[in-house]
């Protein structure tokens, strides 16, 4: 982009940037790199409206990564809950363990991509951010906002994740990526990126831009030519539907089961069993179920309905069992009659203890419905 379209969208930013929590009042001062690292992982698949309060309890309970690394997983996901893709909060918490352990007094984000992009759950975007907006680097981001601006801007017909066509030697990806680095060859860098981002948030937005008002207007190919429609290409994205059952299975004495273990979904968080299972599944116990509990001591199961979920790209409809069993959480697990497979890592749940212990809206929302 030419220097004095840069400079329309720097007015343009000084003007019209959004109060946010995790962006200081001066657009100019830098920024806290752990501070920008959360807000922008949160950023990565969630909108901004519904990351402001997670991040603001977030930065009031772990304020510095010291403070992070000291925490367990259950509690990072409980602070994590609702804004899901849940390896982002998993990956969170192993950086910040990684760091603290650096031999690095202050306990500081590292300054280089390399070192960076090494971790956890930080990829080109995220380095891209830290080092743009808190390091004041001349480092590139290019996140869903960017690629749209430029997709319009340039006027491309393809979309960073297409192969390469036939005659051409560089990626998709490279191609926007060198739009990306463009933009922040530039001692302005932190501001470019932070201002297209917004741009795209509010201005260039996927449905009804509101071209004019743009700054980037008098240069936009797509405006120009009065295209805007047609970028970027559309691509159908996959949705995979999932039909299954969730059990709620309640002890003797009152415990709820939870499982974790490398499912389609929500793989290694605490849990309710849950498996695939056909549309019309006849009443009773699936076949199933038989690796999460011993068919001998149930008492009941009660049929409680079903409900919908989306995860990532899982389109759920979910039927839930209620089974009540004859023998206490102490005995089914530790017992060898119990059936529960052991790479299920089973533990039991007080009742009490359900909306700290199943940190997930799916267990959540089965656990609502056996207990209406
Ligand atoms: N979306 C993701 N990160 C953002 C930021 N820093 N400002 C505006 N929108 C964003």
């Amino acid at each position: 982009m030419e220097s004095n379209i840069l400079k329309r969208l720097r007015e343009w930013f000084k003007k019209n940037a959004a109060t946010l929590p995790w962006r200081p009042a001066d657009l100019d001062a830098p920024r806290d790199p752990y501070a920008v690292w959360i807000s922008e992982t949160m950023l990565q698949q969630t909108q901004v409206a519904t990351v402001r309060d997670y991040y603001i309890k977030w930065m009031e309970r772990f304020p510095d990564i010291e403070t992070l690394a000291k925490a367990n997983e259950e509690e990072v996901f409980r602070y994590w809950q609702g804004l899901g893709y849940y390896s982002r909060a998993r990956n969170i918490l192993k950086t910040a363990k990684m760091v603290s352990e650096m031999h690095n007094a202050r306990c500081e984000m590292p300054r280089t991509r390399k070192e960076l992009e090494a971790l956890p759950g930080i990829g080109a975007y995220t380095a891209g951010a830290i080092l743009s907006l808190a390091y004041h680097q001349k480092e590139a981001i290019l996140d869903g906002n960017l690629v749209r601006i430029f997709a319009r801007f340039y006027a491309l017909d393809f979309l960073p994740t297409d192969k390469a066509s036939a005659g051409k030697n560089e990626s998709c990806a490279e191609a926007y990526w060198k739009y990306a680095r463009e933009v922040a060859d530039s001692p302005k860098a932190y501001m470019h990126n932070e201002a297209l981002m917004e741009l795209g948030r509010t201005v260039c937005r996927s449905k009804n831009p509101d071209c004019a008002n743009c700054p980037l207007n008098g240069g936009c190919r797509a405006y120009t030519e009065g295209r805007t429609g047609e970028f970027p290409p559309k691509r159908e994205r996959t949705q995979r539907d999932w039909h299954g059952t969730a059990l709620v299975v309640e002890s003797a004495d009152g415990k709820l089961l939870a499982v974790s273990a490398g499912q389609a979904f929500l793989a290694g968080q605490a849990t309710l069993p849950h498996f695939e299972s056909p549309r019309n599944a006849t009443a009773g116990l699936p076949a199933e179920a038989e690796a999460y509990l011993n068919a001998d001591n149930v008492v009941s199961i009660k049929e409680c309905g079903s409900f919908r979920h989306n995860i990532t790209v899982h389109k759920i409809e979910c039927r839930v069992l209620h089974v009540k069993l004859s023998t206490k959480a102490s005995k089914c697990v530790a017992s060898s009659g119990n059936k529960i497979d052991p790479r299920f890592n089973a533990t039991w749940v007080k009742k009490e203890a359900t909306a700290k212990k199943f940190a997930n809206s799916f267990s959540l929302k089965a656990i609502k419905l056996a207990f209406r």
